[in-house]
């Protein structure tokens, strides 16, 4: 992903004199301020502004002709460029033969309910209607809202009289648990299927593994039936209703998830909302001239508008797919492709999009899904002059997509993919009257971010100034807390955090790309930089945490030493924060890069593969033997995964507050239980640091209990010191 920060400083520059502007679709999508009650007409009316004279940007490095402009092209007004946007019907539909995997679209078909299931809806939707009837009317306005509800409702209705009978005990059980992924048992791990287990069946043979790590929660990777060949990882789904043939079928899946479940293990799938495939079933159809289905994306005859809106929009993979349209012959247009060009971006603004992704998710809740992940969500309502992130009607959308979950199947919980600038972030979990109604989770980017810049600085006043900019969340969400996961790593550190932590933004990003890309003299890290920017700046980097961390590069016993300290460091912050750690597979072994990568086509051009290992399974054999690096990591992570699953302090409910530390290489926590105070003190350098203890002493008491080594300490001495690269939970005995 790209570095937020810098992105989104560059659009503001852009954006100064400049209101936004609808994103020109077939469907209106004006912002109405919301009534107060259920859905009564009226009509929706464009708050638009001026854009700027059309002059063309740079053509984009796409491999398709640039076209030429229309005739006369109007420096459009926003109605004029609402009109040119709107796909035209072709000259003569050529209607195509309906592949073999194109989606069911049963949308309309009604479902009797028995009379305890139509009571049970009723409720559910009162309990519900408010939140989906005021996004819905943002984001489509009232008229739409109208035409679109007694769809909805059938399709709520069927989904509900489809669920299967454990899943409906499940929606019981948590409706009674609401903070069942709050708790500090809640351990994630995240997966690819194939490099874990070779298929899904591989998977269920695996499962006393996974218990035994304490796991709680597992995200497969895009599993999904993607399109064949480059599938950015399986993010360019083709079909949301089939599986990876490879891995086994749609019964395979359900069959695992009941497995998981039976063992409290919730199954998290990705739900790739952004964009679909070229050729998922919608974009053949698109490509053939099916208007139905151009409204679907977002397709444009010329340049013109193409060329304002890439003035303010982020480039994702500059290296490998430049720009953010990508010209198709057979559909004689530009296409919005944000991220690779075979990865279409879906028009949010029209409402069939909407229930569309309503009906996946349904479907894949009622296979046994628990969480969703929401890949890429920042991006899926499109503005122009803005950078096309993080939008208000994305948040309103998915308000509206967890209400139906909710009034479905309230087992579900979301995830947001939103690797943005932390300003925005907390948008996710729900912000006024969004607060606590949108995504139940989100990855903590920041605080990863973070992690790794204090790790290479050995110095931590970023790491505070940052994390107390950050907004409480709402109490009954929780941060994914990661210290790697598939993809790279963007230092979004914002310019004003950096100056006030006595460093520059530009300075101390490229200090890191440096740093772990093991240019920096000295450095211990062993990545890669993907996607260098220049226009930017911008190195993001690859790598396994424990090549990132210094295993690769180890040479003697005190290095191997240092780079598991280090490895457990991250992985306490992470598990000690209070959010669901996500521990990504291979880390737990400390498992280092894998060049082999190289050897595959597809993945050739993408250095993430370089850290997505295979799992070791010889060395998941030796995990208990503490004489290999790989067994003194699992012992290492499997006493913190105990010792989190003791302490109530960690419920996510609780925040967790930045103490200001007067020793910049160490980073202090506290959280306030009903139950008594708990104090993390990290040392993030190599030598031992010096903490005075009435600064601990006023928060955890004269001898608090650290909950890592079981030691009681006495903090009635004036000092205490912290280990190199040491992690401690102090836990106040209340005696
Ligand atoms: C998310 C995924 C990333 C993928 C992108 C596009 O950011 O984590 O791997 O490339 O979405 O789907």
């Amino acid at each position: 992903m790209p570095d937020p920060v810098q992105v989104s400083l560059a659009i503001s520059e852009a954006a100064k004199d400049a209101s936004p502007l609808p994103v020109p679709t077939p469907t209106k999508a004006a912002r109405k301020p919301r009534p107060a009650k259920a859905a009564v007409p009226s009509p929706a009316g464009p708050a638009q502004s001026e854009p700027a004279p059309t002059e063309s940007a740079a053509p984009k490095a796409k491999p398709a002709p640039r076209k030429p402009k229309a005739p006369a092209a109007a420096p459009a007004t926003p109605e004029v460029a609402q009109e040119e946007a709107r796909p035209e019907p072709a000259a003569e539909p050529v209607p195509p033969e309906v592949p073999a995997d194109a989606p069911t679209p049963p949308l309309s078909s009604e479902a009797t309910l028995d009379p305890r299931d139509a009571d049970t809806f009723a409720i559910r939707l009162e309990r519900y209607r408010a939140d989906l009837e005021g996004s819905l009317r943002s984001v489509y306005g009232a008229e739409q809202l109208v035409a679109l509800w007694p769809r909805l409702e059938a399709l709520l209705r069927r989904a509900l009289a489809e669920r299967p009978a454990d899943l409906r005990r499940l929606d019981e059980a948590r409706l009674l648990r609401p903070d069942w992924l709050q708790v500090p048992e809640m351990i994630g791990y995240v997966a690819y299927a194939d490099r874990f287990a070779g298929t899904l069946e591989g998977v269920g043979e695996h499962l006393n593994y996974l218990e035994e790590l304490g796991v709680k929660y597992l995200h497969l990777m895009p599993l999904l039936k993607p399109r064949v060949g480059e599938n950015d990882g399986g993010y360019a789904v083709q079909d949301y209703r089939a599986v990876r043939e490879d891995l086994g079928s749609m019964a395979d899946l359900k069959a695992l998830a009941s497995r998981l479940r039976r063992r409290g293990i919730s199954l998290e799938l990705d739900l790739v909302m952004n964009h679909v495939a070229q050729e998922h079933g919608w974009a053949v159809r698109a490509r053939a001239g099916e208007q139905k289905y151009r409204d679907y994306f977002l397709m444009f005859e010329n340049r013109d508008l193409p060329d304002l809106y890439e003035r303010t929009l982020p480039e994702i993979f500059p290296d490998f797919a430049p720009g953010n349209f990508t010209w198709n012959d057979e559909a004689q247009r530009w296409v919005w492709t944000t991220f690779n060009s075979y990865q279409w971006d879906l028009n949010w603004a029209n409402p069939e999009v909407f229930l569309e992704f309503v009906d996946i998710i349904l479907y894949l809740a009622n296979q046994g899904v628990e969480i969703f992940r929401l890949d890429a969500i920042a991006f899926i309502w499109k503005r122009m002059w803005t950078d096309s992130q993080n939008q208000p009607e994305v948040h309103d959308l998915t308000r509206a997509l967890r209400a139906c979950a909710r009034i479905v199947a309230p087992a579900v919980a979301f995830k947001a993919e939103a690797i943005v600038a932390p300003g925005d972030l907390i948008a996710y979990l729900g912000r006024r009257d969004h607060h606590g109604k949108v995504s139940d989770m989100a990855y903590h980017n920041s605080l990863m971010v973070q992690l790794w810049s204090s790790l290479a600085s050995g110095n931590t006043r970023l790491f505070e100034q940052a994390l107390s900019a950050f907004a409480p969340k709402p109490t009954n969400t929780t941060w994914g807390m990661y210290v790697r996961c598939h993809d790279d790593i963007g230092w979004a550190i914002s310019d004003h955090d950096a100056g006030m932590a006595g460093t520059t933004g530009p300075g101390h990003r490229a200090f890191l790309s440096d740093f772990y890309s093991g240019e920096w003299p000295g450095s211990f890290a062993r990545g890669q930089v993907f996607q260098a920017n220049p226009r930017t700046g911008d190195r993001r980097i690859s790598g396994t945490a424990a090549s990132l961390a210094g295993l690769e590069a180890a040479q003697t016993e005190e290095d191997i030493d240092l780079a598991l300290r280090r490895l457990r460091l991250l992985h306490a912050v992470t598990l000690g924060y209070g959010g669901v750690p996500l521990i990504y597979m291979g880390d737990e072994l400390a498992l280092l890069n894998d060049e082999r990568y190289l050897d595959v086509p597809e993945h050739a051009q993408d250095n993430r593969w370089l850290h997505r290992p295979a799992m070791d399974w010889h060395k998941a054999e030796e995990r208990f033997d503490v004489a290999t690096s790989s067994g003194r990591m699992y012992a290492a992570l499997q006493r913190l995964i105990r010792a989190r699953r003791q302490l109530p302090h960690l419920h996510a409910s609780i925040e967790a507050q930045i103490v200001p530390s007067p020793n910049e290489h160490t980073l202090l926590f506290r959280r306030d239980h009903p139950l008594g105070s708990m104090l993390a003190m990290y040392n993030f350098s190599p030598e031992f640091q010096p903490l005075p203890a009435p600064l601990l002493r006023a928060i955890v008491g004269d001898y608090p209990r650290d909950a890592l080594s079981g030691h009681e300490w006495n903090l009635t001495n004036p000092e205490v010191a912290l280990e190199p690269y040491g992690a401690y939970w102090l836990i106040e005995q209340t005696r």
